[in-house]
């Protein structure tokens, strides 16, 4: 098998990842994996078992109920499936985004995580988002960007997000749940959110998608042309 094409995008939460990269992945003709998503079916799992997300005794009690698979509908959207059941749009709420983030924290978590992650990046050509995948899960990906912007600029897009989708947004309080989340992503011991060395920095702070996707494209196709 040809060696496939992987590109780790790395970055804190609302830096427009999954946004920028299910464009990108349609435009490449890639697949996109959204392993937040992942780590959101975990923290809805045992939200649905009671357990507390920092309850380590209760995660290693129960991880091994838990069975998660990643399916891919005709257009090429990332569904979620929990024990059989698509979870795909339950795991989308701020609550469900703390949860993950503190349940993504215990190593149980994320090794059992790991090979399902690197599966996917040995059969296709994929652009992967999260937090590690420059770092633990593709090393040796093909190419690594770190996305991010401004905290402010990060809470004000949740929000416009949220709105569209006609949820409530209170822009102090995603400004608060994304800061601490910032906190959380980066202080865990385990895989925690950091730039790579080899990695290729991308504020989109002061960038509309088109930008970002202009200036990706530029960084991508520098090292896929090598
Ligand atoms: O990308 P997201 O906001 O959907 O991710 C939700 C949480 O999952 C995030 O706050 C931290 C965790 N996560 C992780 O630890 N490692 C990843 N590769 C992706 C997400």
């Amino acid at each position: 098998m040809a060696k496939k094409i992987s590109i780790a995008i790395d970055g804190p939460a609302g830096a427009g990842k999954s946004t920028i990269a299910k464009r990108l992945a349609k435009e490449l003709g890639y697949m996109y994996v959204d392993t937040g998503a992942i780590y959101r079916t975990v923290a809805y799992f045992f939200d649905l078992w009671g357990v507390a997300p920092k309850d380590i005794d209760g995660i290693t009690r129960y991880i091994d109920e838990l069975n998660i698979a990643i399916e891919y509908d005709e257009e090429g959207v990332q569904h979620m499936i929990m024990n059989g059941i698509d979870v795909t749009d339950d795991i989308r709420t701020p609550e469900i985004s703390q949860k993950a983030s503190l349940v993504s924290a215990h190593a149980i978590v994320r090794d059992m995580l790991l090979d399902m992650q690197r599966d996917v990046a040995k059969q296709y050509d994929v652009i992967m988002d999260g937090r590690d995948i420059g770092t633990v899960v593709l090393p040796k990906a093909t190419v690594k960007i770190f996305l991010t912007a401004s905290a402010e600029v990060r809470a004000q897009r949740r929000c416009d997000e949220l709105n569209a989708k006609g949820m409530k947004a209170n822009y102090n309080q995603v400004l608060k749940d994304i800061q601490q989340r910032d906190y959380q992503d980066t202080h865990r011991e385990v895989a925690p959110l950091k730039m790579c060395r080899d990695s290729v920095k991308l504020d989109t702070s002061d960038l509309d998608i088109d930008g970002v996707i202009a200036a990706m494209k530029d960084i991508i196709q520098k090292k896929v042309a090598k």
